[in-house]
């Protein structure tokens, strides 16, 4: 079977955002790939309720002094990405909870100690995503860790 020409390629681009940043950052990428005749479709991860920052933030305080010890002792860092339990919360039904369609995907939202709770429960939880090829995007304000 001829290989298909990258002008073909369906490419599906899933984001979620709380102040704006990864959503701007998520229709540039996009943008770019329409710009090479590419097939891009939008699909935003919206949470079921949104919370205050401040109770966000809390949910995972208590293990960011673990997260600030994994980047200086690579032991750690094994242990604990080994046992990362990730928070998730609810998110409304996406506008392609299959994406078995799409060639390529990109998901993308802002960092959150490590994964936004909402992506999170969105990779949880889409189906057709075994054996995808997948791009990532974040935002963060501080630092990068993991
Ligand atoms: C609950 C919460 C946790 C965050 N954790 C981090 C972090 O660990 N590191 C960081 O650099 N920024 C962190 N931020 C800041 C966001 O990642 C940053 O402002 C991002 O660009 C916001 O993207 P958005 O506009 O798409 O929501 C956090 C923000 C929130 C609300």
């Amino acid at each position: 079977m001829a290989k298909r020409g990258c002008e073909e390629l369906k490419i599906l681009i899933v984001y979620f955002f709380r102040t704006g940043n990864s959503k701007r950052l998520a229709k540039s990428i996009g943008n770019e790939l329409k710009k090479r005749d590419l097939d891009v479709v939008f699909d935003e991860i919206k949470p079921v309720v949104l919370y205050s920052w401040l109770r966000e933030v809390s949910r995972d305080f208590p293990r960011y002094p673990t997260i600030a010890l994994s980047l200086f002792i690579s032991l750690w860092r094994r242990f604990f990405l080994r046992h990362y339990h990730q928070v998730e919360e609810d998110i409304q039904a996406m506008e392609h909870p299959n994406i078995s369609k799409f060639d390529r995907i990109c998901v993308g939202g802002p960092k959150w100690a490590i994964l936004s709770y909402f992506v999170a429960r969105y990779l949880q939880t889409v189906r057709g995503i075994m054996g995808k090829k997948i791009g990532i995007f974040a935002t963060l304000k501080l630092f990068v860790a993991m």
